[in-house]
């Protein structure tokens, strides 16, 4: 993907802290912005992994668990109908909306080489890890008769070995996030795998 820079410092504004949207308001814009399927596919699925991460491995509250989950869920929400100004129009609608700077700080650092911004917060960390690895593990998992079913990490990591496979899912994004957080590669292989197996 080509590089964008969203060149700002400020995501939102922090007398928002707080603010969220629900879930059903969140899918609603999902589902007028992205007709694509698959993209909406990819993002139900980081918004699965994000919420299954803040609840189970940082104890996170309803409220943070869901700020976890709407970022996820609409991190990419612009890139199908706006590709050349993805993530920007997304976070400017956030803004109009009034929601908690955190989840449009979050939103900014998904891609840190393709926007320029770096993941500060463990969400922003999280949320870096995920995104390519849920959608490698996703193509992995379609070209199996079973999908999910009987999927290992080992095969996985075999096929991130492998160039050829899935060769838009940049490696080097996956090995500079992984030092960024509290888990190896392979236990966050392990995790995608069994939270987003279920979604569709
Ligand atoms: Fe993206
Ligand atoms: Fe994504």
């Amino acid at each position: 993907m080509s590089t964008h820079l969203l060149n700002r410092t400020i995501f939102g504004d922090p007398k928002n802290a707080g603010n969220l949207m629900s879930i059903e308001d969140a899918h609603a814009l999902l589902n007028e912005w992205v007709p694509n399927e698959k993209l909406r596919l990819h993002m139900k699925q980081v918004a699965a992994n994000m919420k299954a991460w803040a609840i189970e491995k940082e104890g996170a509250d309803e409220q943070t668990a869901l700020k976890w989950e709407l970022a996820g869920l609409l991190h990419d929400a612009d890139w199908e109908k706006f590709p050349d100004q993805h993530c920007l129009i997304i976070i400017e609608e956030l803004e109009k909306r009034n929601i908690d700077p955190d989840v449009i700080r979050c939103i900014a650092s998904h891609g840190p080489k393709v926007f320029g911004i770096d993941p500060v917060s463990k969400m922003d960390k999280m949320i870096y890890a995920i995104d390519e690895l849920s959608g490698f593990i996703h193509a992995a998992a379609l070209i199996r008769p079973t999908r999910y079913e009987g999927l290992e990490v080992k095969s996985v990591l075999k096929r991130l070995k492998t160039p050829s496979f899935a060769a838009q899912v940049n490696r080097d994004d996956i090995t500079d996030a992984i030092l960024l957080i509290d888990s190896t590669l392979e236990e966050l292989i392990q995790f995608i795998i069994d939270h987003q197996k279920e979604i569709s």
